[in-house]
C-alpha cells in the first residue's frame, strides 16, 4: 500500500478503533500523510480567546476563501512527536516548548494564540485518541503537526479577525528516503531561506515553499537536502530546510547561533545540552560554510529529521566526504542518548518527556 493510498482509507476500512495497533505495515511507514482517526479544532473569535477545543473526526476543512491563510500566509505549525515505551506507555518530548514556539510565532505573524496549557492538553489528547497509529516501541512515532491559522475573512492586507487552532497526527518512521543512511546536502548559494528583519526564526509556513524550488533541483541531483546560507554575506551557513545543522571539529561541537533568521529547534537546544552533559565544548556562533567543509563531521537535528549524520557536502562543485562509519560518530553518540531518553530507556533528567 503505498502511503497515498493509505492515506486514501475510508475510516470504516481502518476499523475497528478500539484496536491497541491500526493494521498498517509499522516497517515501512516512511514520512508521508496518513489519514488517522480524530484531530483536535479550537476556534478564536474577535473575543481573542479560544474555545474549549474538541476532539472531531479527522477530515477536510471547511476555509472561506478569504482566509487570512490563504491569502495573506498567516499560518504557523509545530512538529511534535508521540512514542511507546517499552512499558506501554505513551511518551510526548517538551510539548510545552512547541506551545511557547508557537505563541512567539504567533505574536510575530500578529495572530491569537493558544495558551501552552491549551496546546498542550490539545497534543495530549490528540496522541490519546490516535493510539492505535502510534508504532510499536522502536518501529517510529506518531507525528503530531498542531497549526495555527488565520480563518477569518480579510480582503485588504490586515490580520484576520478568526484564527483556528488545529492538531492533527500521522504515523511516521525515517524522514529521509535515505532512512539511516548518511545525508549528502548541497550548499545553495543563489536561493535564501529567509532574511534579516523575515520571519525565518519562527516557524510560519511562508518559510517552506519558497525552499521547495532549490529542495526540488538538489534532489533531482541525488542530494537529500539543501543547506542554505545567510542572505547579507553569503558565506554563513544557516538552516538546512527541514532542519538544523551542527558540525564537529576536535572536541568542539559549533551550530550557527538563533539570530532570527533560524528556527530555534527544540532537538537543537536539547542536543545541545546533551553534548555539554556528554562532556564537548559547544559554541552557539557564526559559522561559516568554509568551516563546514573542513569538519569533521557534520549532522542535522530536527522533529521530523531526530538527528542525521551527513556523508557529503557539495558547495560550488567541490563536494567533501565525512567519516560514516557509526562507531565514535559525535552525532551517534547524540542520535542513541536523545532517542534513549525520549523513549524512556534512559533516564529523563531534564524532566523533558512526559507521559500520557
Ligand atoms: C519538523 O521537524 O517537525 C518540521 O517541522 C520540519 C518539517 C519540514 C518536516
Amino acid at each position: 500500500l503505498t502511503a497515498e493510498a493509505a492515506y486514501a482509507l475510508r475510516e470504516d476500512e481502518a476499523m475497528p478503533r478500539h484496536e491497541e495497533y491500526a493494521n498498517i505495515d509499522w516497517n515501512n511507514l516512511g514520512f508521508s500523510p496518513r489519514r488517522t482517526d480524530y484531530m483536535y479544532k479550537s476556534t478564536c473569535a474577535s473575543n481573542n480567546t479560544f474555545d474549549q477545543g474538541q476532539l472531531i473526526d479527522y477530515g477536510n476543512v471547511e476555509l472561506s476563501p478569504a482566509a487570512g491563510v490563504l491569502n495573506y500566509g498567516q499560518g504557523l505549525f509545530e512538529g511534535t512527536k508521540a512514542v511507546r515505551g517499552e512499558d506501554g506507555r505513551i511518551l510526548l518530548f517538551r510539548p510545552d516548548q512547541n506551545a511557547i514556539r508557537m505563541q512567539i510565532g504567533a505574536e510575530r505573524m500578529c495572530m491569537q494564540s493558544p495558551s501552552v496549557k491549551q496546546f498542550v492538553d490539545a497534543v495530549k489528547q490528540t496522541a490519546i485518541a490516535n493510539k492505535r497509529w502510534i508504532p510499536p516501541p522502536g518501529k517510529g512515532s506518531l507525528y503530531i503537526r498542531p497549526l495555527l491559522i488565520g480563518t477569518g475573512p480579510i480582503l485588504g492586507l490586515s490580520p484576520a479577525h478568526e484564527y483556528t487552532f488545529l492538531v492533527y497526527a500521522s504515523p511516521v518512521g525515517n524522514y529521509f528516503k535515505e532512512g539511516t543512511a548518511s545525508l549528502n546536502l548541497y550548499v545553495n548559494n543563489d536561493f535564501h531561506r529567509t532574511t534579516r528583519g523575515g520571519a525565518g526564526g519562527v516557524k510560519s509556513i511562508t518559510n517552506y515553499a519558497p525552499v521547495l524550488k532549490p529542495l526540488l533541483r538538489a534532489k533531482e541531483q541525488g542530494f537529500s537536502d539543501v543547506v542554505f546560507l545567510d542572505s547579507v554575506h553569503k558565506k554563513y551557513i544557516e538552516e538546512v530546510s527541514s532542519c538544523n545543522i551542527f558540525l564537529v571539529k576536535g572536541d568542539v561541537i559549533s551550530t550557527p547561533s538563533t539570530v532570527g533568521t533560524i528556527l530555534e529547534g527544540i532537538t537543537r537546544k536539547s542536543i545541545i545540552d546533551i553534548a555539554h552533559d556528554l562532556g564537548y565544548k559547544v559554541e552557539e556562533r557564526l559559522v561559516t560554510v568554509d568551516e563546514l567543509m573542513e569538519a569533521d563531521e557534520v549532522f542535522t537535528t530536527g522533529t521530523a529529521v531526530t538527528v542525521a549524520n551527513v556523508g557529503s557536502i557539495t558547495y560550488n562543485g567541490q563536494r567533501v566526504e565525512y567519516k560514516t562509519s557509526d562507531c565514535g560518530l559525535v552525532s551517534q553518540k547524540l542520535f542513541k542518548r536523545l532517542v534513549g531518553i525520549q523513549s524512556g530507556k534512559i533516564e529523563d533528567k531534564y524532566n523533558w518527556v512526559v507521559a500520557i
